[in-house]
């Protein structure tokens, strides 16, 4: 019905560069975490892809488990103020936490994130993070693993939608402008 091809401006990054970059850092993840205890905690929903191919390529044994998190209120863009639509299953008392997400943009969903979760007794939380856009600079979020930086542009794919569509793109590319303004 919809010709996605024609939704998109070019490919900022393919499925291979994705890729690779995914197995430098599952390598530094099995390093880190060597006889350790690992909990990977993916947030719905643009984390889907990244937890899925970042956690098959890790040596290391792992549990994963999700939230849900809406910004909570009016706006457009993260407010800051978080809902949980979903929680986790599992008890972080004692665990290494491992937050898994597809993009920091204001990082403001991330800064929530993370002292919630520290909150609840873990032994370390740390975030993994497949794109990261230049605005995240200006929040104190410390990231421990990131895939790649990215210029400040709507993109889509590998997780990433607009208006819920889009995620199931294999690569991330910047969106036409025809598709958001009007
Ligand atoms: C997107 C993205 C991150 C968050 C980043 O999620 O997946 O979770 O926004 O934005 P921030 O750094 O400005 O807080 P979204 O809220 O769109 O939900 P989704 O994952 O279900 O698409
Ligand atoms: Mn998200
Ligand atoms: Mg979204």
């Amino acid at each position: 019905e919809s010709d996605v091809a024609g939704d998109l401006e070019s490919v900022l990054l393919s499925e291979e560069q994705l890729g690779r970059r995914l197995d430098e850092i599952a390598e530094q993840i099995d390093r880190d975490y060597a006889g350790q205890d690992l909990l990977l905690v993916g947030v719905l929903k643009g984390a889907v892809m990244v937890m899925a191919d970042l956690a098959r390529r890790l040596g290391h044994p792992v549990e994963m488990d999700w939230m849900a998190v809406s910004s909570y209120g009016s706006g457009t863009k993260s407010s800051g103020v978080v809902r949980i639509l979903k929680d986790l299953d599992a008890d972080l008392t004692g665990r290494n936490v491992l937050i898994v997400e597809d993009i920091i943009d204001s990082g403001l969903t991330l800064s929530w994130l993370l002292s919630n979760l520290r909150s609840r007794g873990p032994a370390s939380v740390e975030i993994a993070a497949m794109l990261r856009k230049p605005d995240a600079a200006k929040t104190d979020v410390d990231v421990r693993y990131v895939g790649f930086d990215i210029p400040n542009e709507f993109v889509v794919g590998y997780g990433l939608d607009y208006a819920e569509k889009y995620r199931n793109l294999p690569f991330v590319a910047t969106l036409a402008a025809h598709v958001y303004s009007v």
